[in-house]
């Protein structure tokens, strides 16, 4: 695809994958989000470029096996989790809990955005890691991508120090939530890939 052919989504297009999207409520932050998920999907997939159709039917990991979860449905149940994780904790500590929540949902909707980078497809259609992503994993290109479309270092942490990558880092209360949530269902994943292998 040539830069003229991409096609350009903006916040109501991104939003019909993440619908959280539309719940961070600075407007300049959420058209950012979505300038850096546009760019993702127009230039990944070893530079094809994805189609919706096409991220939606991403599996969620490429580690977990055959299970009935996708990528996207990963990355909306992982932002759900996280509000609903700062709404117990903002109740439950009784010292005051400073949860940035436009920087929590900003950040877990672009933890994994480096993904469509990471990933290409075989000859026969199969999603694979590609050489690329081997080489640079999706939390460096995740950074990146964000880097150039002006987000807060606040959420590029995030995006950083998500995975097992920000292990030897103090993370930020929003990037431990995200981490959390994003391993529970991961390790539960993980879990029903192998008991389905088992069958
Ligand atoms: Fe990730």
């Amino acid at each position: 695809m040539t830069t003229t052919e991409r096609p350009k989504y903006g916040v109501t297009q991104i939003a019909q994958l993440f619908p959280s999207l539309k719940r961070i409520k600075d407007k300049s932050l959420r058209e950012k989000v979505a300038a850096v998920w546009n760019e993702a999907i127009t230039t990944g997939c070893g530079g094809k470029g994805w189609t919706f159709d096409q991220l939606r039917a991403v599996k969620f990991t490429l580690l977990a096996g055959d299970i009935e979860m996708t990528f996207v449905e990963h990355l909306n149940s992982c932002v759900r989790q996280c509000i609903a994780i700062a709404d117990v904790l903002e109740k439950s500590f009784r010292c005051d809990i400073p949860i940035q929540r436009d920087y929590l949902i900003a950040g877990g909707l672009l933890a994994d955005v480096g993904k469509p980078l990471e990933f290409d497809k075989d000859k026969s259609g199969k999603v694979i890691q590609g050489t690329f992503g081997q080489q640079v994993r999706h939390p460096f290109t995740g950074v990146a991508l964000a880097y150039k479309h002006g987000i807060p270092g606040e959420v590029m942490h995030i995006i950083a120090t998500h995975s097992h990558e920000g292990d030897k880092v103090e993370r930020s209360i929003e990037s431990i939530i995200f981490h959390h949530a994003d391993f529970v269902d991961f390790d539960i994943a993980k879990l029903l890939g192998k008991r389905a292998g088992k069958k």
